[in-house]
């Protein structure tokens, strides 16, 4: 409890030294406490920390929920230094610390002296708090103190997260049906905000989960699955262009309601098992003007955005002016359909149909977009959705070069390390199904100061019989489970 009165702890200062402290606990992992990268790393976070150690007395590293507050100051992380926090959060956790306290009087060699002795304590596992601080307190450290988590429910926490965002996931797919089946939809428009808003929450906290539910097909109903998982790439791709907590709203709205108007195209067209006729393809590319022309119906004084509305209309554009709506000049289609544009097609193509009897896997579809990219899309929308979906898209199936199969849980924030994700294992290198760890690619193994696993080549999830979508809605509730209907 902060029931002491302390001048505030300025951000920056906070940051600096979270940055500076996860800096050398990963050179820890690489480098012996005499080795010149690992002294020069212990100067730095010394450098961070003297100042507020004369100013304050001592540092307080506290650990809440999912979030670091040094001396009660909450230490803001942008989405580029997640991984910080993941780290952090995973460092303290295994070892059951709530906080650690630097008092005045430390120096580089007690702080060198302690970074060695922390990482040299990581026990690739968990232990308990009680385990650490036998050997910690025979280390004597004069001015470092680490207190127990009083209540560790950072899991707890994850999962209820996780469980909420499959059942916004299923929500949506339920209201998206009674939009399509209502005739007027003016009614049920606020629920979409709301759905929405709801959806941006989970972006904001749990953004990979929400992600890695986009891997949930349904042929059957394909349009709503389909609405719900562009919707949410569309966000996520939103958030990465810098577009503002409103614009990500309408965006959402527009992506989540783009193919509105295939409810007047007729089942037979929408769900042929061949190719279109000419006349067929003809009515199916007019769903963009039905859509518009509906929303423009329903949009009465609801507040449905203009921007939000052309996405109906312009999301099958082409960048090489295929498509071109004629009312358009040139170069002036909006940022939003640009983004959509991109979203659908990842989507539509990682999507079994009865026209398509494979999909292509996250990976296959990345590099078709790849080679198709100057013709369809924005080349620098394009680019930030290389950058998001990574070399390694949240879903794909890997084999490591330990032999182990898993599954890419959560993509690695830094674009130069995409290949390095987090790994949710899933067979032994045996070949064996195992509900096995999920693993940080960027480990580093301590005794041969190499990456402890790295991807060697991904795999066809449907030709080994793996349901990716699976290992997500594993974690959530019967419920969501019952209603995901029938998924390929
Ligand atoms: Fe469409
Ligand atoms: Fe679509």
């Amino acid at each position: 409890m902060n029931t002491e009165k302390e001048p505030a702890f300025g951000p920056q200062t906070a940051f600096e030294i979270m940055f500076r402290l996860y800096v050398v606990l990963k050179i820890a992992k690489i480098h012996d406490a005499n080795n010149v990268n690992f002294r020069d790393q212990i100067r730095h976070l010394m450098a961070a920390m003297e100042e507020p150690l004369r100013r304050y007395k001592r540092i307080h590293i506290q650990m809440r929920r999912n979030a670091f507050f040094i001396n009660y100051t909450r230490v803001r992380m942008s989405y580029a230094d997640f991984h910080i926090n993941r780290t952090m959060l995973a460092e303290m956790i295994r070892r059951e610390i709530g906080t650690l306290t630097f008092s005045e009087g430390l120096d580089a060699a007690e702080l060198n002296r302690f970074i060695a002795f922390f990482s040299g304590s990581d026990p690739h596992g968990s232990f308990t708090f009680e385990e650490f601080d036998e050997s910690f307190t025979a280390q004597g450290f004069r001015h470092i103190q680490a207190e127990k988590a009083e209540q560790l429910d950072f899991n707890a926490t994850r999962d209820k997260q996780n469980r909420l965002a499959a059942q916004t996931y299923f929500l949506g797919i339920a209201h998206l049906k009674e939009i399509s089946k209502a005739e007027e939809k003016v009614s049920s428009f606020h629920v979409t905000k709301i759905w929405i808003q709801t959806v941006f929450n989970h972006l904001t906290d749990n953004e990979s989960f929400l992600y890695g539910l986009t891997n949930i097909k349904n042929h059957d109903e394909y349009t709503l699955n389909h609405s719900v998982n562009v919707c949410i790439l569309s966000m996520a791709l939103g958030r990465r262009l810098g577009l503002s907590n409103r614009e990500l709203m309408e965006l959402g709205i527009g992506a989540f309601l783009h193919d509105l108007g295939k409810i007047e195209i007729p089942d037979a067209i929408l769900n042929k098992p061949a190719a279109l006729t000419p006349e067929e393809k003809k009515l199916m590319d007019q769903h963009a003007r039905f859509g518009a022309a509906h929303l423009l119906r329903i949009q009465g004084d609801r507040g449905f955005s203009g921007r939000a509305l052309s996405i109906a209309f312009e999301h099958h554009y082409k960048a090489n002016k295929d498509n071109w709506p004629s009312y358009r000049k040139k170069d002036t289609i909006n940022l939003f359909s640009r983004i959509v544009k991109i979203t659908d097609y990842f989507d539509a193509i990682t999507t079994k149909r009865v026209y398509r009897p494979r999909a292509f896997t996250r990976e296959e579809a990345l590099n078709i977009m790849i080679q198709n990219k100057d013709e369809e899309f924005d080349p620098l929308v394009f680019k930030v959705f290389v950058e998001m979906i990574g070399i390694f898209p949240i879903g794909s199936l890997v084999v490591l070069d330990t032999g182990e199969i898993g599954i890419v849980t959560e993509a690695n924030p830094h674009a130069s390390m995409a290949q390095r994700p987090l790994v949710k294992l899933i067979a032994d290198p045996t070949g064996r199904k195992i509900d096995g760890e999920v693993v940080d690619l960027m480990d580093v193994n301590p005794r041969t100061r190499r990456f402890a696993r790295t991807i060697v080549k991904t795999l066809d999830p449907e030709k080994y019989g793996i349901r990716v979508a699976d290992y997500f809605l594993s974690q959530v509730s019967e419920e969501a489970a019952f209603n995901r209907g029938r998924p390929d």
